[in-house]
């Protein structure tokens, strides 16, 4: 590693301090245009210590033009100027600033700060992109009251956009437009925002709890209007569902959602001008699966949440990231619930911390859901913070209730509104409420990794007594050696008892134990129902037991869990071995029934007669045997469609006509359908005409897609000309056509090298498009374990080719995409070697971007 690379800086938690300046206003204008964009900044600044002479303003790819200090104009002695800072010296305790500088935006391919693409202007200013966009303490406890004017050319861009109330529009005498913005609520700069394009526009009104009226208004391509009318409707029923739960409104006159296709993550929150990933708001049947649907749904009601847990409240500094990330997506999981099937969605939920999350916690780059230091905070917006946050949140809301959660939430809001505040502030919020000591709660906030939860059984006979003896232990992390217990919230349930309502068990220390006088030796514990803590459990069930869970506990989350472990179990035994594993006759038994008397709930059914993925299964193992779980999950599948050709058809056909819309019924009836697909073509005297069948008659994009992965994984030979022919019949249709690339590229045969070569040739695919970019790689890498991790080492270096091509491109892209490198000490000792090498590779090139070097060098320390 060059002598550069290693003293980069980190910034840390335990150095806050607070700001020695506010910025009471800002008002910006800007002369928009592709390649000379012009944008003056007129700040009114106050100093908060008078014991400050310097004041130190971020900025970033900027060309400054000219600084006035107090109406003079500054000469360059008069300040000091780097490639990260413009600072100068102040007398005065209230001063304006007018900063003038210079913009490329078609030349900003990261896509953070103001970018020109698909002949749109458009902001990405969280973190700290502001910063690309003009010289600023850009902080998120910097709150300035802002409005701004866009000047531009009205026939090329018709739309100007920015946040607030709309103030003014006139044309200027050479021709261009002005619109003039003002946003009555004070915000730190990452949550600006402006967009100027041409766009369909969609729109409509809400009626607010209190009777007042909100314009509605969607801005997306041309021509793609009615594609956004079911995320219209999801932000009506987002709204109504926050008044209801919630009691909290929106608060501006006029809510404003853009969708473009040029988008670094799925959505951003701008106070009344949210921008969206194109893919998050466009669906419809033909065009986007249930899944798509789903994810709109709850990202549309995520961006519209943060109005007032990140916007009316936001973070202190971006280590708090979690206070308004964790907290709105445990908000928008519980919006998702309310909307669709509770115990799908929970598993989902629980699914993601138990691959993505869990593996982060094993990995390098292992932080608390708070974390303590960071070099590119663009690398912390992660499933820990996000996802595992929620989990943290969701554990108060199960100590506390419903009525206490709120009670705290309240709280919260009367002390914090218009605040930028810590995790501390909002734990504390939900103590005082609730009188309640949460001191050992808050190790959540600081301490990174994964309990392990042991539960041992003992039954007394004579005394019909049973004890469970429970011990957790967190084991240590890359960041962190030293661990100490954690409020663990348990929730269960006892079998064939006649207490067999769910309860709640708060452990608290590293022991406990649980008796349960006067009961059967039949008796059975179902735990962690609902995955009531973020743990792994260990126990010693047999798989007799877990199959009884899976058909008689009341929780649905329970049966499916205890499915999971008679896979875990299974495959383990299936690793061991090293050859064929015989499923058990119980397993037949379940599935047969539930093939022919599906539950109520048949998405759920669904979800239990699926074969774990190969993520959920090599996140149990270190080392990964990455070839031996392949070859078992294929056995296991193989043995399911055999053994229950009958019975996976006649259920087929059962489901087999449905409605297209997605209602909760249909999307279900989808699932379980295409769920039996997957095992029907895997027969071969049966996948032709089935396959061939559903994906001609297909009425939505999920049966389509459906059909075409059942027959790429049952090795059908007409998959090709499928291929060929869905290719042709969406080349109009991004989005679709992402999800072409994205199986290709999971393609698990070795002709996939050459495919992929191929489709970034392909004339829709571009590398400055973070979605085209991902469609590929990320199934490569996430979906096609087998082509990935091969022993030839060209799997790990077609990544590593990519991420250096793409980090001149668009950082943040590369670093996301770099994440499936780090493990390496995960692997054996060949994979070992080739990780390690690709890691080197990376650590050693010049300019690296901080984005990329931060993981790789933590990887390698
Ligand atoms: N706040 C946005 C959201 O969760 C995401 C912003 C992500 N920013 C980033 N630099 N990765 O809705
Ligand atoms: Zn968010």
């Amino acid at each position: 590693m060059s002598a550069e690379a290693l003293s980069r800086p980190f910034k840390r938690l335990a150095d806050y301090l607070p700001p020695a300046f506010s910025i009471e206003s800002t008002d910006l204008t800007f002369e928009l245009d592709p390649v000379n964009t012009v944008v003056t900044a007129e700040l009114q600044i106050r100093r908060l210590d008078s014991k400050v002479v310097e004041l130190c303003l971020q900025g970033q790819q900027l060309e400054l033009l000219s600084v006035q200090y107090k109406g003079h104009l500054l000469s360059a002695d008069d300040y000091q100027l780097d490639d990260k800072s413009l600072r100068l010296t102040v007398q005065d305790d209230r001063f304006s600033l007018v900063i003038k500088t210079r913009l490329q935006p078609q030349a900003n391919t990261a896509l953070e700060g103001l970018y020109y693409a698909n002949n749109t202007f458009c902001t990405q200013c969280e973190a700290e992109g502001f910063q690309r966009i003009t010289y600023y303490l850009d902080r998120p406890d910097v709150l300035s009251l802002f409005s701004s004017s866009l000047i531009a050319d009205p026939q090329q861009y018709p739309f100007l956009l920015s946040n607030g109330n709309k103030v003014e529009q006139r044309e200027l005498t050479d021709g261009r437009r002005l619109v003039r913005w003002q946003d009555p609520f004070p915000k730190p700069c990452y949550l600006f925002a402006l967009v100027a394009g041409d766009f369909d526009t969609l729109s409509s009104e809400y009626q607010t709890a209190s009777g007042r009226t909100v314009q509605l208004e969607f801005y997306v391509e041309k021509g793609q209007g009615s594609k956004a009318s079911f995320a219209l409707e999801s932000l009506k029923r987002a709204m109504r569902w926050d008044e209801e739960r919630f009691g909290l409104e929106y608060d501006l006159e006029r809510y404003m959602v853009v969708a473009v296709d040029f988008f670094n993550m799925g959505a951003m929150e701008n106070k009344g001008l949210n921008v969206f990933n194109s893919k998050y708001v466009l669906v419809s049947e033909a065009s986007a699966t249930d899944k798509d649907f789903f994810n709109v749904e709850s990202i549309i009601g995520h961006e519209y949440f943060h109005n007032w847990t990140g916007n009316r409240v936001t973070c202190r500094d971006w280590f708090q990231l979690s206070l308004k990330e964790g907290l709105t997506v445990f908000r928008d999981q519980e919006f998702s619930r309310d909307m669709g099937s509770a115990t799908v969605n929970r598993i989902d939920a629980v699914q993601v911390i138990r691959t993505a999350q869990f593996a982060e916690d094993a990995s390098p780059m292992a932080h608390p859901i708070r974390p303590e230091q960071v070099m590119e905070m663009n690398n912390f917006y992660t499933v820990t913070v996000y996802d595992k946050g929620a989990e943290v949140i969701r554990m108060l809301h199960t100590l506390l209730g419903e009525a206490g959660f709120q009670a705290g939430m309240r709280l919260y809001f009367q002390r914090h509104d218009g605040q930028a505040v810590t995790c501390d502030d909002f734990v504390q919020a939900m103590q005082d409420a609730n009188q309640q000591d949460l001191t050992a709660f808050r190790r959540w906030y600081q301490q990174s990794g994964t309990p392990v939860l042991s539960v041992k059984r003992s039954y007394d006979a004579d005394r019909r007594q049973l004890t469970l003896t429970l011990q957790q232990k967190t084991p240590p992390t890359a960041d962190q050696a030293q661990k100490q217990p954690l409020v663990l919230p348990i929730r269960y349930q006892l079998l064939g008892s006649k207490r067999s309502s769910s309860e709640l068990f708060v452990m608290t220390s590293a022991q406990a134990s649980l008796t349960f006088d006067n009961v059967e030796a039949t008796a059975l514990p179902v735990v962690l129902e609902d995955f009531s803590a973020p743990v792994r459990l260990q126990h010693d069930y047999s798989d007799a037991e877990l199959l009884r869970i899976a058909t008689e506990a009341s929780n649905g989350f329970a049966r499916w869990d205890a499915l999971q472990s008679c896979w875990l179990g299974w495959l383990q035994q299936a690793v061991a071995k090293g050859e064929s594993y015989e499923l058990p006759e119980g397993l037949f038994d379940f599935y047969q029934q539930l093939l022919h008397q599906p539950l109520t709930d048949l998405a759920l059914t669904a979800e239990l007669l699926k074969v774990p993925d190969y993520a959920v299964f090599a996140e149990n193992f270190s080392p990964i045997p990455v070839d031996a779980i392949l070859d078992a999950i294929t056995d296991f599948r193989r043995q399911l469609s055999q053994r229950l050709a009958g019975a996976w058809l006649h259920c087929y056909q059962q489901q087999r006509q449905t409605t297209p819309d997605y209602h909760e019924t249909n999307v279900g009836q989808r699932a379980l359908k295409n769920r039996c697909l997957e095992f029907l073509a895997l027969l071969p005297e049966c996948n032709k005409t089935v396959l061939e069948q559903q994906y001609r008659n297909a009425n939505t994009m999920t049966d389509q897609l459906a059909a075409l992965k059942a027959a790429q994984q049952g090795g059908y030979p007409g998959f090709h000309t499928l291929m060929e022919d869905f290719g042709k019949a969406w080349q109009h249709d991004v989005l679709v056509l992402d999800k072409w690339f994205g199986l290709h590229a999971s393609n698990p045969d070795p002709a996939v090298f050459a495919q992929i070569e191929a489709l970034c040739q392909h004339d829709k695919f571009s590398w400055q498009n973070p979605n085209r970019v991902r469609a590929v790689f990320h199934a490569f890498t996430m979906l096609n374990p087998g082509q990935f991790h091969r022993l030839d080492g060209r799997g790990y270096a077609l990544l590593t080719d990519t991420v250096i091509q793409l980090d001149g491109i668009n950082p943040q892209v590369a670093a996301r995409l770099v994440t499936p490198l780090l493990s390496w000490k995960r692997f054996d000792t060949e994979r070992q070697s080739l990780l390690r090498a690709a890691l080197e590779r990376l650590a050693d090139r010049a300019g690296i971007s901080d984005d990329v070097f931060e993981k790789v060098s933590k990887a390698l320390a």
